[in-house]
C-alpha cells in the first residue's frame, strides 16, 4: 500500500513585499538579495492566520481530489508558526473542511516539517492504519522575523500548501530522516511563551541564524540524503523526474544540483516569488507543478527538506 496524490492545493496571502520594499526598511538592495538568494518577492500575511491559510490550501486539495471530507482519516499539519499552541492547526483545518471523521495533529520540524509529515502519512498508509491522509505545510514566518535584521528578514515569506494522499495497492515510498541537535544554535526561534522571571518579560524572540553555517549544512547534507533514498530504491539519479527541494535559496539548489552532477532543469523553483515559507515551500511548489500539468502519474519525485534542528529529510515516491 502506498499513498497516491489525489489532490493538491495552496494559498498565499495577496499582500506582496518586494525587495525594494525591504530596502526601505533595512540596509539592503534588490540586487544584493537576488544575487545571494534568488528571491525577488514574498507574500506576507496581514489578517490571515496560519490556520486560515492551512484551511484554504487544504480545501483546494480536497476539492481537487473529489474525495468527501468525511472520508479523510487523518490530518497532519507541519508548522512552527501557528497562531495557537493549542488547539493544533490540524483541528482548525478539520473544522474548516468538515473532515468530521479525521484525527489530527501538528508536527514541527521547521523547514523539514512537510517532508516528515508526508513520510509519517506514508508510514500510516503502508501499515494499513489510515487510508486517506491530508498533509499540510503552513507558516506565518513574518510573525517570527525581526524586521530590522537584514540577515534574516529578506529570506522568508508566508503561505500554505496541501496534499491529499489515498492508499492504493502496490508501490513504495522511500524515506530518510536525520537530525543534529548539536547544531541547534545555527537557526533558532525561542517560544514567545517562555516567561523570563528575572527580566519580567515574555521572552519574545525572533529568528536568529548563522547564515553561512546553514548554507554549508544544506549543501552537504541534501545531496547525501538524496543518494541515501536512491540507494534504498536501487535507483539512479537520472531515473528521477523532479527533485523538489525546500525553497530556501537558489544558490543552495544550484550547489546541490552541481554536487549531484545533475541538470538544474530537474530542480523546479518558485522561491523568486514566495521566498522561504518554511514547511510550506514544498507543497506550494507541488501544487504549482500540478496546476501546470508538469506532474504525470508514474513520474518519480524526490522531495528533500532541511532546516532548523538541524533537521533534514527526503522521500522518493511515484506521482
Ligand atoms: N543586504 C546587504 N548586505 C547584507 C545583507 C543584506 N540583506 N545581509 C548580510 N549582508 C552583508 C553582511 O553584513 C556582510 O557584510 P560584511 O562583509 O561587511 O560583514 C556581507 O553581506 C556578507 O555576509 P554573509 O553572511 O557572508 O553573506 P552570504 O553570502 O553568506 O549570504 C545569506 C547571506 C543569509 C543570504 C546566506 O548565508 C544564506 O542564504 N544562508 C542560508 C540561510 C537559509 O537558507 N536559512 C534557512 C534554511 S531553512
Amino acid at each position: 500500500m502506498i499513498g497516491k496524490v489525489y489532490g493538491t492545493g495552496s494559498y498565499v496571502p495577496p499582500h506582496v513585499m518586494d525587495n525594494d520594499d525591504l530596502s526601505r526598511m533595512v540596509d539592503t538592495s534588490d540586487e544584493w538579495i537576488r544575487e545571494r538568494t534568488g528571491i525577488s518577492r514574498r507574500h506576507i500575511a496581514k489578517a490571515e492566520t496560519t490556520s486560515y491559510m492551512a484551511g484554504e490550501a487544504a480545501w483546494k486539495a480536497v476539492e481537487q481530489s473529489r474525495i468527501a471530507p468525511a472520508e479523510i482519516d487523518l490530518i497532519l499539519v507541519a508548522t512552527s508558526s501557528s497562531e495557537t499552541i493549542f488547539p493544533c492547526t490540524a483541528c482548525e483545518v478539520q473544522k474548516r473542511i468538515g473532515a468530521v471523521n479525521a484525527a489530527g495533529y501538528d508536527l514541527n520540524a521547521a523547514c523539514t516539517g512537510f517532508v516528515h509529515a508526508f513520510n509519517t502519512a506514508q508510514a500510516y498508509i503502508s501499515a494499513g492504519i489510515y487510508r486517506t491522509v491530508l498533509v499540510v505545510g503552513a507558516e506565518s514566518m513574518s510573525n517570527m522575523i525581526d524586521w530590522s535584521d537584514r540577515g534574516t528578514c529578506i529570506l522568508f515569506g508566508d503561505g500554505a500548501g496541501a496534499v491529499l494522499l489515498r492508499g492504493e495497492e502496490g508501490g513504495k515510498a522511500f524515506m530518510a530522516a536525520h537530525s543534529d541537535g548539536e547544531k541547534s544554535q545555527a537557526l533558532t526561534s525561542l517560544s514567545r511563551h517562555r516567561r523570563d522571571w528575572e527580566k519580567e518579560t515574555d521572552g519574545a524572540s525572533y529568528v536568529r541564524m548563522d547564515g553561512q553555517g546553514v548554507f554549508k549544512f544544506a549543501v552537504r547534507k541534501v545531496p547525501e540524503i538524496i543518494e541515501e533514498v536512491l540507494d534504498q530504491a536501487h535507483m539512479e539519479l537520472d531515473e528521477v523526474d523532479y527533485f523538489v527541494l525546500h525553497q530556501a535559496n537558489r544558490r543552495i539548489i544550484e550547489a546541490v544540483a552541481k554536487r549531484l552532477n545533475t541538470d538544474l532543469s530537474r530542480f523546479p523553483m518558485n522561491l523568486e516569488e514566495y521566498a522561504n515559507t518554511s514547511a510550506a515551500t514544498i507543497p506550494i511548489l507541488l501544487d504549482e507543478m500540478n496546476e501546470k500539468e508538469l506532474l504525470q502519474r508514474g513520474q518519480k519525485v524526490l522531495m528533500a527538506g532541511f532546516g532548523a534542528g538541524l533537521t533534514w529529510g527526503a522521500c522518493l515516491f511515484e506521482w
